[in-house]
């Protein structure tokens, strides 16, 4: 594991790499790593403050934008795996009695030796890995959790320590810690859409840096709802944008690209290269996009449109290993696959 204060030259190699790799990964949203990774060399340099967070980032906007996937994106080019996260869905606490699953109910109490705890100091530096000591925890919709929750929260972000229910201390100065919500994002919908559109407001972003009007939004609705405490300990509040064409274009291709790699690591000697026509491109942005819920569908129509078709061939036989598979559009919404094995190609 690595340790404070050793290596730092090597360190340095990577942190050059982690900023390319990162904006790569996360596209559209250049405020992001702008914000964050200054934080990520902050600690790697050994000169976090002490008794807090290494970061503490609030993230907010439409959903679809890239709020989850900066965290994973950090993840992968941090630890070389974007399951390198601690992840706790706000969701599944908002009850106050919740908040016992993540600290561990307190001796004598029932269920005392049946909750693990999910905020363990073993869970927490089991995120980290022997490229980076710093543990990425995300707190997932933070305004569903439940106020004894939002306390707990507090006493982290304030000392960097957390109580367990058995007494037990865990150390949070080693972690990052991220809290997504669409708090403002209906309005910041509202903004966008009546006046002139999803495609002039992103052409607009150059005009107005940052997108300053959606984040007022953000921060406004984030200081309705969270304490003054709450919000003076966060490092950054980060306004997400929607994504223009270009981007969820870039998106597609990244997605592909990950097909791709799959395949030549999963397939091995069955590996084949997966084309994918401009006119099916163009089809799964039409149907995997929209202004209301970003790139959030893209996968899933990737999975109908191209993963299951292909499926198809391959169990069928039909693709030899080293051959190229061209996917394309036919009659506006028919799938065709065409497959040129190698010789084909050295004609
Ligand atoms: N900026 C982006 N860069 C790269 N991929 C993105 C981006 N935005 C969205 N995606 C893709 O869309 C999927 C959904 O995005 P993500 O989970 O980050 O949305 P979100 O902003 O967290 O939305 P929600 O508020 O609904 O949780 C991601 O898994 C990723 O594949
Ligand atoms: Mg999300």
């Amino acid at each position: 594991m690595a340790t404070f204060g050793s290596g730092n030259h090597n360190r340095r190699n990577i942190n050059s790499g982690l900023s390319t790799e990162f904006e790569r990964l996360l596209v559209g949203q250049p405020g992001v790593a702008k914000q964050m990774l200054p934080f990520v060399e902050m600690f790697e340099a050994g000169l976090s403050p002490e008794g807090r967070p290494a970061g503490v980032f609030l993230l907010l906007g439409p959903t679809g934008t890239g709020k989850t996937r900066t965290v994973e994106a950090l993840a992968e080019s941090l630890h070389g795996s974007a399951r390198n996260i601690l992840r706790i869905d706000c969701g599944e606490y908002q009850m106050d009695h919740e908040v016992a699953k993540l600290v561990g109910a307190p001796p004598g109490y029932l269920g005392h030796r049946e909750t693990q705890p999910l905020l363990s100091q073993a869970r927490i530096n089991s995120v980290a890995s022997d490229r980076s000591a710093l543990a990425i925890l995300l707190f997932d919709e933070i305004e569903k959790a439940a106020p004894s929750m939002m306390r707990m929260l507090l006493g982290v972000l304030d000392r960097g320590i957390l109580r367990l229910g058995d007494n037990n201390l865990v150390n949070l100065e080693r972690t990052m810690i991220f809290l997504t919500s669409n708090l403002g994002a209906d309005n910041m919908q509202k903004e966008l859409v009546p006046t002139m559109g999803f495609a002039a407001v992103a052409a607009k972003d150059d005009a107005v840096p940052g997108n300053k009007r959606l984040e007022s939004i953000g921060l406004a609705a984030a200081r309705k709802k969270f304490s003054p405490e709450f919000m003076n300990r966060i490092d950054a509040c980060i306004a997400y944008s929607p994504l223009d064409d270009k981007a969820l274009m870039r998106i597609l291709d990244l997605q592909i690209e990950s097909i791709q790699n799959h395949i030549d690591l999963r397939l091995g000697a069955r590996a084949f290269e997966l084309e994918v026509s401009s006119k099916l491109k163009r089809y799964l942005l039409d149907k995997g996009t929209s202004m209301r819920y970003g790139a959030r569908e893209l996968k899933r129509t990737i999975q109908r449109m191209v993963l299951q078709p292909l499926a198809g061939v391959i169990n069928n036989g039909q693709v030899p290993p080293g051959s190229l598979v061209d996917m394309d559009l036919k009659n506006g919404e028919k799938i065709l696959i065409r497959i040129h094995s190698n010789d084909e190609e050295d004609d």
